[in-house]
Order: structure tokens, then sequence, then C-alpha cells
């Protein structure tokens, strides 16, 4: 009697204490679901889904710089090259596909190699770790070829590359070596364009004044071009399904970039020029 007595005790003794070792530990992970602090532990009860863990990714704090294409490895450097110098010479070097006297480098400042911001251009530096994505109004994924030939078919005016052409190839092995080490779906702050904040109406009349005295020295009194500068408007020029033709791209482009190298254009000056530039003659884009 006497030691089963004591048994019992010591039985649950010993289960009490691994059954609170296992309550505490559950309790501890469940705790650190939200975070660091407690105070941010996330609310549940028997109704509610476990809240996942909030990703910790400072989009913001970012900092990346690419490596240079020189510096790829031998089993792609030459992919990596070529790809880089399509980007900076297309006519050049993917000739049969190209439609206008633009290169992707007129947009995509130094081949996509710069990081956005003021006097950067459009920034193509971590598109490797931002594709495939999935367009909800078109109902369908864009993975990088497809992305690639949208410029080539609108902004080069031209034709598409085919998909496993040595050309295409490159430009995608260029953009992955240009992502290197970036976490696939980072939020990348210097990627993709920003309309400017504003509810002005834009005046026609007054951004062809503001075209005569900031931009007709370099891109032409009409629009055609010169040494200093490329097409923009008329049968050189992007055709009018292209990104750039939509004023808010324009806007926002022209704002931290034109006039080249000394960028000073008021927010309105930009969307009066991108009202006026836009509404130029140039090649029509279609489907087929
Ligand atoms: C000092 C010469 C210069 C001036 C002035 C200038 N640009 Fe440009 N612009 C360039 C050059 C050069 C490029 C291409 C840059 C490159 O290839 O790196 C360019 C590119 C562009 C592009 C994209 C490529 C294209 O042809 O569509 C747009 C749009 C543009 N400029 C708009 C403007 C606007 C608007 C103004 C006036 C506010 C302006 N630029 C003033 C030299 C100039
Ligand atoms: C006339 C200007 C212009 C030219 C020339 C141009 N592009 Fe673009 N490109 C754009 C615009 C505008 C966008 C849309 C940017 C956005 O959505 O923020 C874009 C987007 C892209 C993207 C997707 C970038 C992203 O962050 O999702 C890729 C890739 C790209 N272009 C490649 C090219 C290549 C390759 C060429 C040359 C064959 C080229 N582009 C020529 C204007 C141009």
């Amino acid at each position: 009697m006497k030691n089963n007595g004591l048994a019992f005790v010591l039985i649950t003794t010993v289960a009490m204490v691994i059954l609170g070792a296992g309550l505490s530990v559950f309790f501890s992970r469940f705790m650190n679901l939200g975070g660091a602090g407690t105070d941010t532990a996330p609310i549940s009860g028997p109704n509610l889904p476990p809240q996942a863990a909030p990703i910790q990714e400072p989009a913001a704090a970012l900092t990346y710089s690419p490596p240079s294409p020189q510096d790829a490895p031998p089993a792609i450097r030459e992919a990596v090259l070529l790809g880089y110098n399509i980007l900076l010479e297309t006519g050049k070097y993917a000739t049969p596909y190209v439609g206008n006297k633009l290169s992707c480098s007129n947009c995509h400042f130094k081949a996509g190699l710069t990081q956005g911001g003021k006097n950067g251009g459009l920034s193509l530096v971590g598109v490797g770790a931002t594709y495939p994505k999935y367009r909800k109004r078109q109902d369908y994924a864009v993975d990088l070829v497809t992305r690639t030939n949208d410029c080539f078919k609108r902004s080069m005016n031209g034709r598409p590359l085919p998909e496993e052409s040595k050309e295409m190839t490159a430009i995608v092995t260029y953009y992955q070596w240009i992502s290197k080490g970036l976490p696939v779906y980072a939020e990348i702050p210097w990627l993709t364009i920003k309309p400017l904040p504003s509810t002005h109406v834009p005046d026609k009349t007054r951004g062809e004044q503001l075209y005569g005295v900031k931009c007709s020295a370099c891109h032409g009194k009409n629009g055609e071009g010169t040494a200093a500068g490329p097409p923009l408007w008329g049968q050189d020029s992007f055709n009018d399904g292209a990104g750039m033709h939509k004023p808010v791209n324009m806007a926002a482009f022209a704002q931290l970039n034109m006039p080249l190298g000394n960028p000073d254009l008021a927010v309105e000056d930009a969307l009066d020029l991108a009202d006026y530039i836009t509404a130029q003659p140039r090649p029509h884009f279609s489907a087929n």
C-alpha cells in the first residue's frame, strides 16, 4: 500500500514535469510566431487561422551592387557579354528584330546596370529575381522572355526574338547575372516606374514651348533625334504600344532623367512635355 502510494506520487510528478515542459515549449514557439516583441504577438483563437510570421524584408534598405558582365564565370561569360552588347547596341547585335533607331539602353541606361533614381534611367538590376509575374488584367503569366519581346515589339517597333534563339538566351542569362544573389521575389525598390504624384492637368501648348527650350537641341526640332539624343517620335522612334508612350511613364522618366545629365523639370513641366510628345505621330503597334 505504502509503496503503491509512493509510486503513484512519483509517476504523477514525472508526468506533470513532462507535460509542463511540453506546454512551455509549445507556448514559447506559439508566442514567437509574431516576431521578437511579445506585444506584437498575434491574437489567435480557436476560430482564427494561425498567422504566418511577417517576412523580414527591409525593402528600402536593400543595398546591392550587380557584378560586372566581364566577371561572369567562363560557362556563361559569352552569353552574358552578348546580352550586355545587345542591350547597349541593339540594332547592331539583334539587327533583324529592331524596327527603329533606338537601343534598349536609351531607356534602360547602361544596359540597365543602374539603380534607377535620378540619372539612372530604367534599371534592370534584379529582374532575374522578380519574374515570372502574373498579370491579372490580361490573365496570363509573363516571364522575362515575354516581357523582353514586349519591348522588342513596342519600344523597338520590331519583331519578337525566337524563344530559343542565341540572342534571347543571351539576354536572359545577362539578366540572371546582374541579379545574382538577390533573394527570389525580393521587393526591389529601384525597379518599375513610380508615377509622379500630381493632380496637374497637362497643357500641350506649354509642353511644346518647353520642348523647344529644354529638349529639341538633342532630340531634334521634330523629335527625329540628333547625334546628341535618340528620336522621341516619328518613324525611327518607339510605337504607340510602348510603355514610354503612356504619358504617366514618360513624365516620370523625364522628370528623373531629362535634360540628360542635369534633370531639372518641375513635375508640371514633365507632365506638360509628356502630353505634347505622346501626341506626336509615331508608328502604330499592331498585335499581329
Ligand atoms: C543633352 C542632350 C539631351 C537633352 C537636352 C534631352 N535629352 Fe532626352 N535623351 C538624351 C540621350 C543621350 C538619351 C539616351 C541616353 C542613353 O542612351 O544613355 C535620351 C533619352 C530620352 C528618352 C528615352 C529614349 C527615347 O528616345 O525615347 C526620352 C523619353 C527623353 N530623352 C526625353 C527628353 C525630354 C522630354 C527632354 C527635355 C526635357 C530631353 N529628353 C532632353 C539626351 C538629351
Ligand atoms: C523607349 C524606351 C524603352 C526601350 C527602348 C526599351 N524599353 Fe524596356 N521598358 C520600357 C518601359 C517604359 C518599361 C516599363 C517599366 C515599368 O513598368 O516600370 C520597360 C520594361 C522592361 C522590362 C521589365 C522591367 C521590370 O522591372 O519589370 C524589361 C526586362 C525590358 N524592358 C527589357 C528591354 C529590352 C531588352 C530592350 C531592348 C530590346 C528594351 N527593354 C527597350 C522602356 C523601354
